[in-house]
């Protein structure tokens, strides 16, 4: 089969992890005896204090981690087998929000939005109305022609969310997306996640902002001591 197109079947999950453990270099596990699953079209929040792993979880689902025990699959990839093409191809396939942004500083706005669809193979001057429509909805509209640099730590935080959502991925990872935004702002950013997920996009925010993720009747994972708890023992209702 050829893996850069082997499509995840119609009941598998977009997100399986199988007794996952992670460290980073030689240190010691972080993550250990993980196993969870994101059915496709699911929306689930990750909460966690600071330094319990958020970050690190997401990153071996958008594969910038491999695990140093189990196995990952996503979008119907085992992730430390695959190759490095396979690899990419399973990237470009997820809409990331970084916790760190990583806009691009030479690109302007509307630049920065149109990378994913150029990647895509798609022609952003067919998608422009959808660029602007996005930027406008987002709140920078005003702002179409600044580079990264000139933006608030808030605005560059909408500008990676537009990027990330703007060539409906199947997957949408979002690392405290609302982190630098005033709570009226940060629910409007959530339901453009709700959005997304209601055509079908599978989507995972993490957040220590449990509050934020209360107002939503999503499943939370909630990760505690280096595991996952599954959503009942969070105490939360099932989707
Ligand atoms: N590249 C790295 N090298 C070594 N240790 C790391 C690395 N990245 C994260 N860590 C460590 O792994 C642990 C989990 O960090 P991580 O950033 O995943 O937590 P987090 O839940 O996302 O935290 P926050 O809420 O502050 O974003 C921390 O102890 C952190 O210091
Ligand atoms: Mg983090």
């Amino acid at each position: 089969m050829d893996p850069l197109h082997s499509a995840p079947k119609a009941a598998e999950p977009v997100v399986v992890f199988e007794d996952v453990a992670l460290r980073h270099g030689g240190g010691p596990d972080i993550l250990h005896d993980v196993r969870f699953s994101l059915a496709a079209g699911s929306f689930h929040f990750l909460t966690g204090p600071s330094g319990s792993g958020k970050s690190s979880l997401l990153g071996l689902i958008c594969l910038g981690h491999l695990p140093s025990h189990g196995q990952v699959r996503v979008l119907g990839t085992e992730t430390s087998s695959a190759s490095r093409a396979a690899r990419a191809a399973i990237r470009r396939r997820i809409g990331i929000v970084f916790q760190d942004f990583r806009l691009f500083e030479h690109l302007d706005v509307v630049d920065n939005v149109a990378l994913p669809l150029r990647i895509a193979g798609k022609d952003p001057k067919t998608h422009r109305k959808d660029i602007l429509d996005l930027l406008g909805w987002v709140g920078l509209g005003a702002h179409l022609d600044a580079h990264p640099s000139a933006l608030s730590g808030g605005q560059r935080q909408r500008l990676a969310i537009a990027r990330a959502v703007v060539a409906r991925p199947p997957l949408l990872v979002a690392d405290e997306p609302t982190g630098n935004v005033e709570a009226p702002l940060a629910l409007r950013l959530l339901y453009l996640f709700e959005a997304m997920h209601r055509m079908g996009t599978t989507v995972l925010v993490a957040t220590h902002d449990t509050r934020l993720a209360s107002r939503f009747a999503h499943p939370v994972l909630r990760l505690e001591a280096g595991r996952v708890l599954p959503p009942d023992a969070a105490g939360q209702a099932r989707p």
